[in-house]
């Protein structure tokens, strides 16, 4: 059964919950074999189509899965200097096939190699051990008399990694030639990288859209992420009651769904609807549809209309920007004086969704100055309204020989924390 092999974005977590929602959507059978910060691996019973990394907010790279091995010869090789493991590692390569599916036709044939790894103690080495491979495809390459070019790094790049860019600009998915050895305690996996994030087309959304809010805006990364972790798929009706210049509802209008955006601010409604109209001219999408509406939230069943939604993805008001990090008191009250706003849209949103929708929901978390955490209480409320919490992980995602995903199957929330601001987002999945 085939294996992919997935590079995550910085928040692996969010990476993983946004794979495993996008692929149960739509019912496409899978386990997770092995998880860490950096990658994780997954089986499937068909190749899963390279195209889906398009429609993945959280997910830099896909690789094939081409050979497996013990870490042990890794470590033999690498740590001890052991002559034999590294000749066994070399002919490991040699017998993957991957020099063998490498386009050949250029004159000269630019290839890379990528080294990630689940345990730190294996960045010191990742330069030799990316430097060792090189070599070893060179070799391997010449002995098929083709010139070749391998992609080397700065002496201050800190991870011996292509980013999603390199392999971009030198196209080396379509030329099969990016090597990708991802290192975990127990098992090493080789693989070739059979698709990559294009961060040029989040970011055109991002900064070329006409009507743009830096402040409270999501970056369409998340947007995505969100999108995907709502089980929202084409055709059906996903809506934002707090829809601001419209982020949430460009990503689902490219997830092929029907889009319904509500703001309380005029302004925002038409900001909306220009982007959306942007989006479609842009994308080609005549056909995706979408409504826009002004109204406030306390009176979204009466605008949009009972059980009429499949999806909700909000991002309500998050509060004040801050300048400094507040104290535990003060994030307390920030958070108060929000709570009924969200517990007003729990009731609404319970009411508008169709039976089984979901509502994914970003809610404040602030980490204050003594480095605690103050969070919205909107888990039991969403409760109490009738919803049921969707937890973003499950035990039969996983493999049976799976280890160490207890933690991961008792979170209950995500939490996406930006460096730049004061107020971080806490995620929940719920579904009525
Ligand atoms: C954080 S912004 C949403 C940002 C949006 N996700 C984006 O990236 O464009 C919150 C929005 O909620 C709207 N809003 C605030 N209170 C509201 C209410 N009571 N009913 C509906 N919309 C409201 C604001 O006008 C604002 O546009």
């Amino acid at each position: 059964m085939p294996i992919e092999l997935f590079i995550s974005g910085k928040n692996w977590r969010l990476s993983l919950a946004e794979l495993t929602a996008y692929l149960k959507a739509r019912e496409i059978k899978f386990e997770i074999n092995f998880f860490s910060k950096e990658f994780f691996t997954l089986t499937f019973e068909n190749r899963l189509e390279t195209s889906v990394i398009d429609a993945l907010g959280g997910t830099i790279k896909i690789g094939e899965e081409k050979t497996k091995f013990s870490t042990k010869i890794v470590k033999e090789a690498f740590f001890d200097r052991k002559k034999q493991s590294q000749k066994q590692l070399a002919e490991l390569l040699a017998s993957s096939g991957l020099v063998d599916e490498m386009d050949k036709s250029a004159e000269k044939l630019f290839f890379g190699v990528s080294i990630y790894s689940s345990e730190n103690m294996w960045h010191p080495l990742s330069g030799n051990i990316q430097r060792f491979i090189g070599s070893k495809v060179k070799d391997e390459l010449s002995d098929h008399e083709k010139k070749s070019k391998f992609m080397g790094f700065g002496k201050d790049r800190k991870l011996a990694q292509l980013s999603h860019v390199e392999v971009l600009k030198k196209n080396l998915v379509e030329t099969k030639s990016e090597v990708l050895l991802c290192i975990s305690k127990e098992e090493t996996w080789v693989a070739r990288t059979v698709a990559v994030h294009n961060p040029f087309e989040f970011q055109k959304r991002d900064v070329y859209k006409p009507i743009q809010r830096t402040i409270f805006g999501m970056p369409p990364r998340l947007a995505r992420i969100m999108v995907n972790l709502s089980a929202c798929t084409p055709g059906k009706v996903l809506l934002d009651p707090f829809c601001g210049v419209g982020t949430v509802l460009q990503e689902a209008l490219l997830a092929r769904a029907n889009v319904v955006g509500v703001d309380v601010n005029p302004w925002c409604v038409n900001a909306s609807n220009e982007n959306l109209e942007w989006i479609r001219r842009e994308y080609n999408l005549q056909n995706a549809e979408f409504r826009l509406l002004q109204g406030d939230v306390g009176k979204l069943a009466e605008k949009v209309g009972q059980e009429t939604i499949d999806c909700i993805v909000t991002e309500p008001d998050l509060g004040p920007a801050l300048r400094q990090v507040p104290t535990g008191p003060y994030a307390e009250k920030i958070i108060q004086k929000l709570e009924p706003l969200f517990f007003g849209l729990a009731e609404q949103a319970y009411k508008v969704l169709k039976k089984d929708g979901r509502l994914v929901l970003v809610t404040p978390y602030i980490i204050t100055r003594s480095g605690h955490s103050v969070s919205m209480p909107i888990a039991e409320k969403l409760e109490k309204t009738g919803f049921k919490l969707v937890k973003p992980f499950s035990e039969e995602m996983f493999a049976k020989n799976a280890r160490d995903h207890e933690e991961l199957v008792s979170m209950r929330s995500l939490v996406e924390v930006d460096e730049r601001h004061k107020i971080s987002r806490q995620i929940h999945i719920c579904q009525k």
